[in-house]
């Protein structure tokens, strides 16, 4: 076990191009899709498991719960300010930001509180298997080198914490059945919601969801985060022995940590 670090982001967003994504329109809405959706689901992550923080016992898991809050926080502040930019950049955000927030907080108050920890625990390893993406295909090579930095700041404390709502799941109730329904729940959400924000941007640059996806054929892209994140990731999660663990990517993101004179996690 290691400790979970909060890391300051200090770069400044406001001249990220419109098209920060190696110039690519397309690419760079589709990200922004996701991108939309960290500030209140990073919240909604930290409130699932703050609430059975009182069932953790154990010092260490305790102490990097308080690690995975610190530094979910400070990735929602992080892209708090990215959505700034896109405000800035001419887009229309807000009646978006406005319905998801509705929806999901609607979702939230009619799930149970352990239904909440289950997709949280999923999410995050949808979070962690994107965030291999940034460092072991490539993905972020051709972006603008501010955002480069905000993705893989983002991406590497994702694998770092990648275990922690997993472990806190696993404290409070360990259900095979319950694992399953917070991935469908995860699934669902993060997929429906990410779809929605992406047709959104896509079509405030003039393109349709079906023209977007033509295009990303054309370029035979080396990361297919469809087929690697959901189908890949849903079939991993599945498997009764699943631990985040067993998907060794810490070493990714403590060398990005290293390169960029960042704090290094410990032994915990
Ligand atoms: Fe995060
Ligand atoms: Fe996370």
């Amino acid at each position: 076990m290691t400790s979970i670090v909060p890391r300051d982001f200090d770069v400044d967003l406001a001249a990220v191009p419109r098209a920060w994504f190696g110039g690519d329109q397309v690419a760079t809405d589709i990200s922004n899709g996701v991108n939309l959706l960290f500030p209140h689901g990073e919240r909604f992550f930290v409130r699932s498991v703050r609430h059975f923080l009182d069932q953790v016992e154990d010092p260490t898991l305790r102490a990097q719960v308080k690690g995975f809050f610190g530094q979910e926080g400070r990735h929602a502040h992080a892209h708090d300010d990215l959505n700034a930019v896109l405000r800035a950049q001419g887009y229309e955000i807000d009646r978006f930001l406005a319905s998801y927030k509705r929806i999901s907080d609607w979702l939230e108050a009619h799930t149970s509180p352990k239904v909440r920890l289950a997709a949280t625990a999923a999410a995050e390893h949808f979070t962690a298997s994107l965030a291999e993406g940034a460092f072991n295909r490539g993905a972020l090579d051709v972006a603008d080198p501010r955002m480069q930095k905000l993705l893989a700041w983002h991406a590497a404390e994702e694998i770092e914490h990648k275990a922690v709502a997993y472990d806190v799941l696993q404290a409070v109730d360990p259900s095979y059945r319950l694992r399953v329904v917070g991935l469908a729940y995860a699934t669902v959400t993060l997929g429906g919601f990410w779809l929605w924000a992406a047709r959104e941007m896509l079509r405030q640059d003039g393109f349709t969801l079906r023209s977007a996806v033509k295009h990303l054929r054309g370029l035979r892209r080396q990361d297919p985060i469809v087929k690697r994140v959901f189908a890949a990731g849903i079939r991993t999660y599945l498997r009764r022995d699943f631990h985040p663990s067993q998907i060794r990517n810490e070493g990714d993101a403590a060398r990005w940590f290293a390169a960029h004179d960042m704090a290094m996690p410990e032994a915990a």
